[in-house]
């Protein structure tokens, strides 16, 4: 069966028909590939690109022109999957007519379809700005990384009364400022199921629990090519970084032992063109 982009639209007729999506990061072309060729049904361009993939200790100094060089590269990859791009520290936060550019920016230079921003009822205005620009919006709440030193640090959200009240505000406030979906992050299961079912849009968990309409990993900590740290939210699928190191060991030996190239690698030439040479 011939497979159709997905648009925001699906998203939420998967909310309405109880059907899960998935999410996972792409930052480079044959990721982009391999997550489109799994049938994936968004990529998002995450800023979780400045720990993952450029190495920083966390998101908060990755630049709009890095953010774009990457969505290049992903919107070149992927033809099927919603692109969502990650609107980076500062690049929104101070005020609506820099949130409708730079929101742009996204689509006309990095080939995305949407954009994703962290942040609740202080962020709605800018929310709002961008989704009346006609740039549909991804909000993104609970732990936000970008926010990590007025956080304390990565750790859960929403877990007493009060703080949890201020994450369900958050989502009533995007959601009213015209999100089509919510990235919800580390927030106890029970809080994202409240969530998921007092909202009309879609919800998308990590470390958030079951209970959400999508479910979003870091391709990086979900195949094990980040080895820094591990999430307790992140099931890892398969240890790329090991496999990586011991075919990269594999081939050291073999050229170390001249097994490697074999004849099956080499280009011939003819004796008798051979035998003119001097
Ligand atoms: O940047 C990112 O990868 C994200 C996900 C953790 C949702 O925002």
């Amino acid at each position: 069966m011939e497979r159709k982009k997905v648009t925001i639209h699906d998203l939420q007729a998967k909310k309405e028909r109880g059907e899960p999506f998935t999410m996972v990061t792409a930052y480079d072309y044959p990721t982009a590939v391999i997550v489109d060729k799994a049938g994936i049904d968004v990529i998002l361009v995450g800023d979780s690109l400045a720990m993952v993939v450029l190495g920083l200790p966390n998101t908060v100094s990755v630049t709009m022109e890095e953010m774009l060089h990457h969505c290049r590269a992903v919107a070149r990859g992927a033809q099927h999957p919603l692109l969502v791009g990650d609107m980076p520290f500062m690049s929104y936060q101070t005020g609506v007519t820099d949130a409708v550019r730079n929101a742009g920016r996204f689509l006309k230079e990095g080939g995305m379809d949407v954009v994703k921003l962290e942040g609740g009822v202080k962020m709605a205005p800018m929310a709002r700005a961008i989704v009346d620009a006609g740039i549909p919006v991804m909000g993104h709440i609970g732990l936000t990384p970008q926010t990590i030193s007025a956080l304390g640090g990565f750790k859960v959200q929403g877990k007493d009364a009060a703080a949890a009240q201020q994450v369900i505000d958050d989502a009533m406030a995007l959601q009213d400022a015209g999100c089509f979906a919510i990235v919800l992050e580390a927030i106890p299961d029970r809080v994202a199921k409240l969530i998921t079912e007092r909202l009309s849009i879609p919800t998308i968990g990590i470390g958030a629990g079951p209970h959400c309409d999508g479910q979003v990993l870091v391709t990086h900590d979900m195949v094990g090519l980040f080895d820094r740290f591990v999430p307790k939210f992140v099931k890892r699928y398969i240890n790329v970084h090991d496999q990586m190191v011991e075919a990269l060991r594999q081939f050291k030996a073999e050229v170390e032992n001249h097994t490697f190239p074999g004849p099956e690698h080499c280009f011939t030439i003819k004796d008798d063109v051979l035998e003119r040479l001097y």
